[in-house]
This record gives C-alpha cells, structure tokens and sequence, in this order.
C-alpha cells in the first residue's frame, strides 16, 4: 500500500499556494505545510520541482572555502539535502537549524553535528562570530524569510567568514533585496564575492539568485 500523502492536498500544493496575505501567523502556517511535506519533500525536490540548490549553493561555497574543517551552519536546513552535498564536498563540522522539527527529523543522518528548533522571532541559537560559513538555501522565497534575515546571518558569521544564500527571482524586486544587499555593501558589513541568476526550480522554470558574500571585520 503506498502511504505516501497526496501532494494535490498537501506539502507541495500548500508550498505553491501559500498565503501569507491574510493571517499574522505566517510561521505557523508555514510548519504546517513543512509538517505535511516532510515526507515527501526530498522526492518532490528532486522529481516534481527539480530544485539544484542545493549542490548549486555547496558549489558557491567550495569556490570560496576550502577547508573541511571550516564551522558551517546551515540556517532552514529542512531535511538537509544542503548537509548530503557538503558531506560529499568533504565537510565535517556543520550545524542546522530550522523552524520545522518534522523536516529535520529526516536530516538526522546527513552528518550535521547539531540540528536545533529555530523559533523565527528569537535570534539563532547561536553565538555572534561563531561560525566560518553560514548557508541559507532556499528560505528567501515566497511568505518565508525576507531580506531582514540577513541580520542575524551576518551576527553569527565570523568577520572573513562566508554567506551564502539564495533568493528566489519572484521575490527580489518585490521584497527589494538587491537595495538589502547594496546597503550593506555600503555600510561595509560585507563585500560580495559572487552574485548570478542560476536555475533553481529546474522543472518550473525559475530561476534564483545566488549569492557568496564575506563579512567584514
Ligand atoms: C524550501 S525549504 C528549503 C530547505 C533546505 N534548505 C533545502 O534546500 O532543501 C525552506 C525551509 O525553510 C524553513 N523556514 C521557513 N521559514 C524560516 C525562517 N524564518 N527561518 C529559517 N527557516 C525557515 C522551512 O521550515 C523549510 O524547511
């Protein structure tokens, strides 16, 4: 018998069609649609969506940062397909956090040394100036994170140290991140070391932005 939840009525639908028009409680919506999805999130991002992400953003990184044993945390991990692919990259020391504990629940073998219940509204669980690298793959989209997020991706990223992020492309003008990033280009909180649109969402036809920027000290 095939359990699996239908995605008509659940995970990916709900992703497709979220709302965040009409309710103050956008991230209790959104654990619930990652609570349902959870399940069949890892087969939708590959056979549905066709998301590239994931080794896209590992890519980014490894251009930049060499060092396996670099500190990493890897911030709306979800199930951690970002961990498989910097497993694979040879990574060894990297943390994850995320606001759905049914989506890190299947990141439990993707090697993260530490997966910590992020609550939106609180900073991270993290001390400022603790990690070499920090990645958020996939959170700047639609009703989930806007450019306000790069706050506390920056408090936690050593000075050097490397973020890398993408930002779905039907959001960027709308939720102004490219005035976000700029300003802190000119405020010199960081420098950027790459910026392109690359695919994203490969069988939808959406491409994201993808971006490697380095705190300054
Ligand atoms: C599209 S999934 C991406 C997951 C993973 N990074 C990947 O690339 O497969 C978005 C993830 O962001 C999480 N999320 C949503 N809002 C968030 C927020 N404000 N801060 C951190 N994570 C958030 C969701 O729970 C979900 O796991």
């Amino acid at each position: 018998m095939n359990n699996r939840k239908d995605s008509k009525t659940h995970g990916i639908d709900k992703y497709h069609h979220f709302d965040d028009s009409n309710d103050g409680d956008i991230s209790g919506q959104l654990k619930s649609v990652y609570a349902n999805w959870a399940d069949a999130y890892d087969d939708d991002n590959d056979n549905k969506l066709g998301t590239v992400s994931q080794p896209n953003t590992v890519a980014m990184l490894t251009r930049h940062c060499q060092d396996p044993q670099a500190q990493i945390m890897d911030v709306g991990c979800g199930t951690g397909l970002v961990g498989l692919h910097l497993q694979r990259a040879g990574f060894k020391n990297y943390d994850g956090t995320d606001i759905s504990t049914e989506m890190m629940s299947h990141a439990k073998a993707r090697g993260y040394r530490k997966l910590l219940e992020l609550d939106p509204t609180q900073q991270l669980a993290a001390d400022e100036n603790s990690y070499d690298a920090v990645l958020c793959v996939g959170v700047f989209t639609h009703g989930h994170l806007g450019p306000e997020g790069f706050d506390e991706l920056i408090r936690i990223t050593k000075p050097g140290g490397l973020i890398c992020f993408t930002v779905n492309e039907g959001v960027w003008d709308e939720a102004q991140f490219d005035e976000a990033i700029e300003a802190h280009v000119e405020n010199a909180v960081w420098r950027i070391l790459e910026q392109s649109k690359m695919d994203y969402m490969v069988n939808e036809g959406v491409e994201a932005w993808y971006i490697a920027a380095q705190k300054l000290g």
